[in-house]
């Protein structure tokens, strides 16, 4: 029997009522889908949306799934990236899924990262007014983040995910072994969102990622799933309660408001992937809130040590370009979390315990910020 035989499936249930959604984690999951889909689709037909860099590892073992439980399946893939993320991007999967007549009552699927689950989740919401998806997400970062919660959108030239809509997913199908494909620097930068469920919300998390943290990022297939599980859970918990993000849901943005920043001023471009910046961005939320007298410093030495270990970048030489409080600071006033003028913050009292603030003074944003860009 191979290790990854060993690891049975696991169910997460997003408790939304009429909306609620299963997130099944496991090994072999593309290999089964069929069985999870079948009892969601009303004809046995689906059009699945994928990267071609995902289709061309993934899809065929899908497509076997779907059809061994007599589904057939069309595809429809667009090139890997943010810039898919985009209006023109919308409208060519949307004409694509039209053309391939896609009903109200059908339901189609996601095979991909965060890219593919938001892009998709957007166009099933306005297709014919709403039709169901399935998210199969392929990358850590959509395991653990994207893909569970239904925030789906595109990118406009005015920002990131400024456009888009709640649209929840009828379910979630995260293969473990799709992760194996999965580039090191991907892996790592998805660790960064695994790392951030200890951070916000479970200090006993956190204790076992600094324990156990290098077997999942080695997809040693009992440590990935405990992770992924562990973060899906304490997501689905979150997006019960909160589904609007009306209070607790801006916890998951820990690190954000620092990493949306720093991704802006390298342009959202692969010189910085959104997990390494929410990486540097939650080393400086803790730096930040032990300035205020908030946090113990030991707590931020150990988040710093522990993402360091992880190969994430915590400080600014690790980003590898010049980069300037002014900019930086211009780049936070322009983020869409600012609310009547006020910035909100994800701050910490200690490891598992943050907290919101619209309280944060300049003086210690800027000192937090000039420490980080000069070390
Ligand atoms: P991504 O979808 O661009 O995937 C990263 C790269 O990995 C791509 O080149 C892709 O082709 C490749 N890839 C994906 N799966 C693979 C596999 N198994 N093997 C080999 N290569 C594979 O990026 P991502 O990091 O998954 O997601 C980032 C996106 O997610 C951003 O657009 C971000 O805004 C969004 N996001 C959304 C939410 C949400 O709640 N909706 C949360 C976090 C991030
Ligand atoms: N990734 C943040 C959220 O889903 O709310």
């Amino acid at each position: 029997m191979t290790a990854i035989a060993a690891v049975s499936q696991e169910i997460v249930r997003v408790g939304l009522g009429a909306r609620g959604y299963d997130i099944i984690v496991g090994p072999g999951i593309l290999k089964d889908a069929g069985r999870y889909v079948a009892p969601l689709l009303t004809q046995r037909r689906t059009v699945i949306v994928s990267d071609e860099t995902v289709a061309r590892l993934h899809l065929d073992v899908l497509i076997a799934g779907l059809r061994r439980e007599g589904i057939a399946a069309e595809t429809v893939t667009v090139p890997p990236g943010e810039g898919s993320k985009s209006f023109a991007g919308l409208e060519t999967l949307i004409d694509r899924l039209l053309s391939l007549a896609v009903e109200r009552g059908d339901v189609i699927m996601a095979l991909g990262g965060g890219v593919i689950g938001d892009l998709t989740g957007f166009a099933a919401s306005i297709l014919r007014r709403g039709v169901d998806f399935i998210q199969v997400p392929t990358t850590l970062l959509a395991q653990v983040d994207s893909s569970v919660g239904g925030k789906t959108g595109i990118n406009t030239r005015h920002g990131k995910n400024l456009v888009g809509a709640f649209h929840q997913p009828r379910l979630v199908l995260a293969d473990i072994d799709a992760l194996t494909t999965l580039p090191a620097r991907e892996l790592r930068a998805g660790y960064a969102e695994v790392v951030k469920y200890g951070l916000l919300g479970d200090a006993v998390f956190f204790n076992w990622l600094e324990a156990h943290g290098q077997k999942v990022l080695a997809l040693e297939p009992a440590a990935v799933m405990r992770a992924v599980v562990a973060s899906c859970r304490m997501k689905a918990d979150i997006v019960a309660e909160d589904e609007r993000e009306a209070g607790r849901r801006a916890l998951l943005n820990l690190g954000h408001t620092f990493g949306h920043a720093l991704e802006a001023e390298l342009g959202f471009s692969d010189r910085l992937l959104h997990g390494e910046a929410v990486a540097a961005g939650m080393v400086l939320a803790f730096e930040l809130s032990v300035r205020l007298g908030l946090c113990p410093a030991s707590d931020a030495t150990r988040v710093r040590q522990h993402l360091q270990a992880a190969a994430l970048p915590v400080t600014a030489s690790d980003i590898g370009a010049p980069l300037g409080v002014d900019a930086l600071r211009r780049h936070m006033d322009q983020d869409k979390k600012v609310a009547g003028g006020r910035l909100t913050f994800v701050l910490a009292h200690g490891i598992g315990r943050a907290f919101l603030s619209r309280d944060v003074p300049e003086d210690a944003l800027r000192q937090t910020l000039t420490a980080f860009v000069e070390a």
